[in-house]
């Protein structure tokens, strides 16, 4: 992404001959219009930010999660709309149109490819429509529903639902700084996955601005666009300003555990079983690994006491020899904190802090496991793993009642006939190009290894963990190409995709809502039979 300044120049230049952006007038004449247009709709200026005002950069970094998309000479946001209410939010959608500047939303800034707040095409004029305020978590504890806005933090939701009732949930990610916005709109899955399926299945309502600047909810929007808002990725669609929630039940106390395996304790016999004991274990129970340097870390969340945990377990994986003294009961709320944190004696409050840690370079890249690996596969990643630029694979095991609704269900297709997802993940905080080649070069050279062993036609990967590896948008006229999305729509989607384009042709034809991995419009010719 960090190109020299010299080819942004350059690229800059051309940008002004392209007929590819929205509106022909210049950068700077763009962003004027753009501005004047949102006061004269009433937004104050205290919500505008401009490269030239002082706060621009520390709010344009304020939920960065990935500092390659702030390298020096990385297109950046000609404005930044921080929100504060939906006619804000509506402003920004009809300014934007009116006068050629997309708008980027962003919700919690997670994405790993940094499509909230960064553009890979020089010539994008574009704005980000930061969400941030949108934090308002109104929990109903008599109709087990609550009320979350975009902008909230998956920390900030847990603890509202956790401070309203020890006997109720939301099933969603483990990590507490994740957005509502982005994580709910590519899918979502966390610890209580294998009961209660993925925050998008959890979702009963959501208010959206549309297109044209309308304001619409579930009944106004139509079944088809609330189906493709519920995991067809953030973006395409619209802005998704606040979402209603249906919590689920879980005991006042649960169950959880950490062990460690190293190499040397037959941690790659334990993986190459647990492939198969993970996914079909009950569902009241989830192990996951993180298998990192050279060990493997099996973490536990069971909806019941320790006793119950530990008859499973010496009935399902005896190998793994969890004792009692692994075990601990806890409330939900203190195991959100426990897989965050690794500690379930942190504060609750650590759940409120919304910036976390930063810093960071990332990338990541995902799998489908359908067969089980063999064991001699991960006796080999061993010497990947000690490498000193190696990151860390997380394993997510499926089944229960992710598989037990139907692919088309939403537009997250990976339901039935995968064993676990798999995540490959680099982070480091070492400046420059060296390092990140370094850190990227593993992650990629390590998903090459895997192709033999992983999901095929496609090799599927999930949409919350971006990787623009997988392809990248072409326009073709001046809207989004279907043929070329197809390639990388088809790895995250399935089948889905071309439903996912044909609402998309009827609900922003124009392609307004448009990133490096949006869904494009799908051509007239094409047809959909069932919209
Ligand atoms: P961000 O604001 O960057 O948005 C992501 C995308 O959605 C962008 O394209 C953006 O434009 C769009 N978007 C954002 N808000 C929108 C809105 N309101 N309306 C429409 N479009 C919107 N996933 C998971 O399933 N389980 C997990 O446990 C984790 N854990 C995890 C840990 C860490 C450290 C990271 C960085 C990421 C994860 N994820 C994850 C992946 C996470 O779910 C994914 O990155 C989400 O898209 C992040 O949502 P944010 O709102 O934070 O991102």
């Amino acid at each position: 992404m960090a190109r020299t300044p010299r080819i942004l120049h350059l690229l800059l230049a051309l940008c002004s001959l392209s007929s590819s952006s929205i509106a022909v007038a210049s950068a700077s004449g763009a962003a004027d219009a753009f501005l004047g247009c949102l006061a004269a709709a009433g937004v104050p200026p205290r919500f505008l930010q401009t490269p030239a005002s002082p706060s621009y950069d520390a709010l344009l970094r304020s939920s960065v999660r990935n500092l390659r998309y702030v390298a020096p000479g990385t297109p950046r946001p000609l404005a930044i709309v921080a929100a504060a209410e939906p006619a804000h939010a509506q402003a920004a959608v009809r300014c934007g149109r009116r006068h050629g500047v997309r708008v980027r939303a962003r919700s919690g800034g997670h994405d790993y490819e940094g499509l909230s707040y960064a553009s890979l095409d020089p010539c994008e004029r574009f704005a980000v429509l930061d969400l941030a305020a949108f934090r308002d978590v109104r929990v109903d504890v008599a109709r087990a529903e609550a009320w979350a806005g975009s902008g909230a933090t998956l920390g900030e939701v847990y603890y509202a639902v956790g401070a309203a009732s020890r006997a109720l949930a939301f099933p969603a990610g483990v990590c507490p700084t994740v957005g509502v916005g982005g994580h709910l709109s590519g899918g979502g899955f966390g610890t209580l996955m294998r009961r209660y399926g993925l925050a998008a299945d959890n979702v009963l309502d959501a208010v959206l601005v549309d297109a044209e600047g309308r304001l619409l909810n579930r009944t106004t929007m139509g079944e088809d666009l609330f189906w493709a808002i519920r995991g067809g990725g953030g973006e395409s669609f619209g802005v998704v300003l606040s979402w209603k929630l249906r919590l689920v039940p879980v005991p006042e106390t649960v169950a959880v555990f950490t062990v460690r395996r190293s190499r040397n304790q037959s941690a790659s016999e334990l993986i190459t079983n647990w492939q198969e004991i993970a996914p079909a274990l009950p569902r009241d129970l989830i192990l996951r690994v993180v298998v990192q340097s050279q060990h493997a870390q099996f973490e536990a969340l069971f909806l019941g006491r320790c006793s119950g945990l530990l008859v499973h377990m010496r009935a399902h994986f005896p190998d793994l020899g969890v004792t009692r003294a692994d075990c601990e009961e806890i409330s939900w709320i203190q195991s959100t904190v426990y897989f965050a944190f690794y500690s379930s004696s942190k504060p609750l409050e650590l759940l409120l802090d919304r910036i976390g840690e930063t810093g960071r370079y990332v990338k990541a890249k995902s799998d489908y496991v359908q067969e089980p690996i063999p064991q001699h596969a991960w006796e080999s990643t061993w010497s990947w793993m000690e490498k000193p630029e190696a990151g860390l694979l997380i394993l997510d095991p499926y089944g229960g009642r992710m598989a037990s609704i139907s692919p088309s269900a939403t537009p997250f297709p990976h339901r039935k006939g995968n064993l676990y997802n798999l995540q490959y993940y680099s982070f480091w905080f070492e400046n420059g190009t060296a390092a990140s080649e370094k850190r990227m070069s593993w992650v990629r050279v390590l998903y090459r290894e895997m192709e033999p062993y992983v999901s095929k036609n496609p090799r599927t990967g999930y949409v919350n963990y971006r990787d623009l590896d997988l392809g990248m948008n072409e326009l073709e006229g001046n809207v989004t190409s279907y043929a070329k999305a197809r390639i990388w729509g088809e790895k995250y989607f399935r089948g889905n995709f071309e439903r996912l384009a044909a609402v998309k042709a009827m609900v922003d034809p124009d392609d307004f809502f448009r990133n490096e991995q949006s869904i494009p419009p799908l051509p007239a010719a094409k047809g959909w039979s069932s919209i």
